[in-house]
């Protein structure tokens, strides 16, 4: 990948990012435009992944920053194809779990520092609070996007599993997971399949969430108003139900029972060993 920059209006990944007209007026170089053509991918291939693939991406993901160096995270890759079966049953039946070469569930994990703390017989008053908690998530986030970015800068394509959290202690058993620790979300890795290929999905233009010194809503219903419009023309292109953003994700949150269970996490949470004080 060439990380050499570029001084000419970017056009390219940037209109696919933002829709038809969008221009970047500001160089690009190789890491910022594999990072615009980033996509999900749900179809893969069945070419197996190159020795040492997995050390690399874990390697990334640990080169992320994390709160005070806590490392609060910590990854399992999944090959066994009878845990893959019962944590795809779990997430929504979601069959790339099963067909990718690797899946990984990337973990909030504060039980190190509880064994640790517990070998020297040391008790750490902070660590119930939902602060470290938080920072758990937030670590292990960053560690997985740097994983993400790695495995597509290899030719990889990826996708997240937040439905893994549908049945957070059933997945906790299945991983054989200590207290104090949370699988945050899967991620499937592999080659994607070029006959099921995944297209760039727009977003919403940076006047909706880049706001200069100080929050600013004003022109933000007439922003996704048009943003409705890029995301329409987008689905239609991808033969998929043209329904724009704001209804969509509107619906996403409009019951409880959109939440798949996941309406229960304080409950989930406190069982797997979180007091969140
Ligand atoms: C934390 C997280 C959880 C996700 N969970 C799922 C999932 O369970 N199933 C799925 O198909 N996609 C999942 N996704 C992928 C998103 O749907 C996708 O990133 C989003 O629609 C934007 O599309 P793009 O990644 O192709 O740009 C998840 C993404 C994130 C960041």
């Amino acid at each position: 990948m060439s990380s050499s920059a570029t001084s000419a209006p970017i056009r390219g990944h940037f209109e696919e990012r933002y829709g038809a007209g969008s221009v970047l007026e500001a160089p690009l170089n190789g890491v910022i435009e594999q990072m615009l053509g980033h996509r999900s991918v749900r179809a893969y291939s069945d070419k197996p992944l190159p020795a040492g693939t997995l050390e690399q991406l874990v390697a990334a993901a640990q080169s992320a920053s994390t709160s005070s160096n806590l490392q609060f995270w910590s990854v399992i890759a999944v090959q066994d194809p009878g845990r893959r079966e019962r944590l795809a049953a779990l997430a929504d039946k979601q069959k790339f779990i099963v067909e990718a070469p690797l899946f990984l569930v990337w973990l909030a994990d504060l039980s190190r520092l509880s064994r640790l703390s517990q070998a020297q017989d040391l008790t750490i008053e902070a660590l119930p609070y939902l602060e470290p908690f938080m920072v758990g998530l937030i670590d292990a986030a960053l560690a997985a996007q740097n994983a993400v970015v790695a495995a597509e800068s290899l030719g990889l394509g990826t996708v997240y599993v937040g439905a893994i959290r549908n049945h957070p202690e059933q997945v906790a058993a299945e991983l054989g997971l200590p207290p104090m620790v949370m699988p945050v979300f899967g991620m499937c890795i592999g080659y994607p399949d070029p006959t099921r290929p995944a297209s760039v999905k727009p977003r919403l233009p940076q006047a909706v969430v880049l706001h200069h010194e100080q929050y600013d809503a004003q022109s933000e219903a007439q922003e996704i108003a048009a943003y409705d419009e890029v995301l329409t023309e987008f689905q239609a292109g991808q033969g998929m139900a043209t329904a724009g953003w704001s209804p969509v994700v509107l619906k996403r949150l409009q019951t409880i029972g959109s939440l798949r269970g996941r309406d229960r996490m304080r409950e989930a949470l406190k069982a797997l060993g979180f007091e969140l004080r």
